[in-house]
């Protein structure tokens, strides 16, 4: 595993902070007066969920839905199942679900294809971060943190062979810095 001394930082702590801030305010404002539930997919959006619920200015309540890909290493393989499903039901809920990455879109699609059969009012996606460049289904985003190159990224919940989830900003390794070690 590279060392973190050799890490890119992609965004800092601050910056991450302000994103968040902004998105906070439009989910406030885009939701007044509905019954939201913030659904955090594990486990990489906990802290993305964690802050960003308290950037938000009206009263939601909180889920969890543990999902798993099949298959190691650093690739999605589209085959995915619920580890940990919802407490509670959604009919006639407004859904957002919170991810840290989007990434080919097929662990949101897999997500969203289940979530809909149990007939909630509304289904968004809030993610930090968006790669839409290795997208492989068609996936509609509503918030996006912030749009990334094709960097494999860890930090602020995302890892790397479970390591680095909590580093407070999000980096990348250079890809020099891969393979060696
Ligand atoms: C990551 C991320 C998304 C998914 C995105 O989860 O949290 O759920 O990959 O990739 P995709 O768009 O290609 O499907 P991961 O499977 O790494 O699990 P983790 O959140 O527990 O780290």
């Amino acid at each position: 595993m590279p060392n973190a001394e050799s890490l890119e930082v992609l965004y800092s702590e601050k910056v991450i902070a302000e994103r968040i801030r902004i998105l906070g305010a439009e989910i406030t404002q885009n939701y007044q007066g509905k019954e939201l539930i913030l659904v955090c997919v594990l486990k990489g959006a906990f802290p993305f969920l964690a802050d960003l619920c308290r950037a938000i200015d009206m009263d939601v309540r909180i889920e969890f839905l543990g999902v798993s890909s099949y298959g190691a290493g650093t690739k999605s393989t589209g085959v995915v199942r619920i580890t940990q499903d919802l407490a509670h039901p959604i009919k006639d809920k407004h859904v957002l679900l919170i991810e840290d990455i989007v990434d080919t879109g097929l662990t949101l699609r897999y997500i969203l294809d289940n979530l809909t059969t149990r007939n909630p009012s509304s289904i968004g996606i809030c993610t930090l971060l968006d790669k839409p460049a290795n997208r492989r289904v068609e996936v509609e985003v509503d918030y996006s943190g912030f749009t990334i190159p094709d960097h494999f990224v860890i930090g602020y919940g995302m890892d790397l062979a479970e390591s680095y989830r909590n580093l407070p900003y999000i980096g990348y390794f250079p890809p020099e810095t891969l393979g060696k070690d």
